[in-house]
């Protein structure tokens, strides 16, 4: 099996923030709730005439550009969201398109705010296994497309954007050290949007109980990924065989402060060490992990050889982590 690693990344938000203020004028909620329940200040939200695939388009222009490589040698692109422009085709193929990666294959995957995660463990199987040289993973959501604006304990968390890695084989011992990734059904009615799929297609019916927007049980998600995200950060540390002590950052999925420093306790790793971008963005599902590490890299704070933990939770319910020794130094093979 050959090292697989990131060796490009690239990010990509509307410019039309929502701040919380601007919910006070049509919702019953107000600044400081919203601040001392998530941390969450501003969100970026893409115009209505604005589908994920363009999100996840300049995303992954950007990735291949910091990559340094021609679209035409992608061999896979891959894009995790539960918001695509169409149930079908994939959003992955409308981008691939767009990119010019005409000798790419291209599919979506569903696993909500883990999705980055589970991306990047898949697309690593085909670099790792030489059937394939170089994948384009994206992570791109626009879930303000199915919120319900009127549901003050939904619609505030969530925000729009896109992140994208190139996948490509790295020298022996650095890239993806180790992955963890786990799901569990009987939790799915927890975060859904009930109708559109083959249960409830749309009707009059399904528009009218709004069963078309994000419903979510948020204190038993909250619960959930309290435990989750602690528990797999430690688990997939053991998989690789290293301690929190070795861990030089933790890019955690970007749901609520409160989650966050709640597994950061649970893991015992300096507060320090963990990335937060969540006050400016709030809860991006697929985009959250791919941002913040593109965020992180850009700010200087990322370096070779640096080990990096990446987890997430998400609607499915679905979990994910993984370990990454940092190279950005793709190999001529
Ligand atoms: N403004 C003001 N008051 C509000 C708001 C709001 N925006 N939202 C809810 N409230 C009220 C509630 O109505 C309730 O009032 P009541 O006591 O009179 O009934 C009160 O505030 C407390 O509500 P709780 O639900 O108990 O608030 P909680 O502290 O649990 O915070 C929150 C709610 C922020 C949603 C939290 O439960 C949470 O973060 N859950 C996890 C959500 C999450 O991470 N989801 C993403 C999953 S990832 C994916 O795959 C998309």
């Amino acid at each position: 099996m050959r090292s697989v690693g990131i060796v490009g990344i690239g990010s990509y938000v509307p410019e039309n923030i929502v701040t919380n203020k601007d919910f006070e004028q049509f919702l019953d909620t107000n600044d400081e709730w919203i601040v001392s329940r998530t941390g969450i200040r501003q969100r970026h939200i893409a115009p209505k005439d604005m589908p994920v695939s363009e999100l996840c388009y300049q995303a992954g222009l950007k990735a291949l550009e910091d990559a340094q490589i021609a679209p035409e040698e992608v061999d896979l692109v891959i894009v995790a969201t539960i918001t695509p422009d169409y149930a079908f085709p994939a959003t992955a193929c409308l981008v691939a398109d767009r990119l010019g990666a005409k000798n790419a294959a291209g599919f979506d995957l569903e696993a909500g705010c883990s999705g980055f995660i589970y991306g990047v463990v898949t697309g690593s199987q085909f670099v790792a296994t030489g059937m394939y040289k170089t994948v384009l993973v994206i992570g791109g959501e626009t879930l303000s497309k199915v919120l319900n604006w009127q549901d003050r304990s939904t619609c505030i968390l969530f925000g729009d954007g896109a992140g994208a890695a190139v996948l490509q084989p790295v020298k022996d011992g650095f890239g993806f050290l180790s992955f963890e990734l786990g799901s569990d059904g009987s939790g799915g009615s927890l975060l859904s949007q009930p109708a559109g799929g083959s249960k409830h297609p749309a009707s009059l019916e399904t528009v009218e109980k709004n069963l078309h927007t994000l419903q979510m049980e948020g204190k038993e998600v909250y619960k959930f990924a309290v435990r989750i995200m602690g528990d797999v950060s430690v688990k997939v540390l053991e998989n690789a065989g290293l301690a929190k002590e070795d861990v030089d950052l933790l890019i955690p999925h970007q749901a609520n402060i409160r989650i966050v420093d709640a597994a950061v306790k649970r893991l015992g790793i300096s507060p320090d060490k963990m990335v937060i971008n969540l006050d400016k963005y709030g809860n991006m599902s697929a985009a959250s992990i791919p941002v913040a590490l593109d965020e992180t890299f850009k700010a200087g704070r990322i370096h070779e050889g640096d080990i990096i933990v990446m987890v997430g939770f998400g609607t499915g319910l679905t979990w994910g982590a993984c370990v990454l020794k940092w190279t950005k130094v793709g190999l001529k093979v």
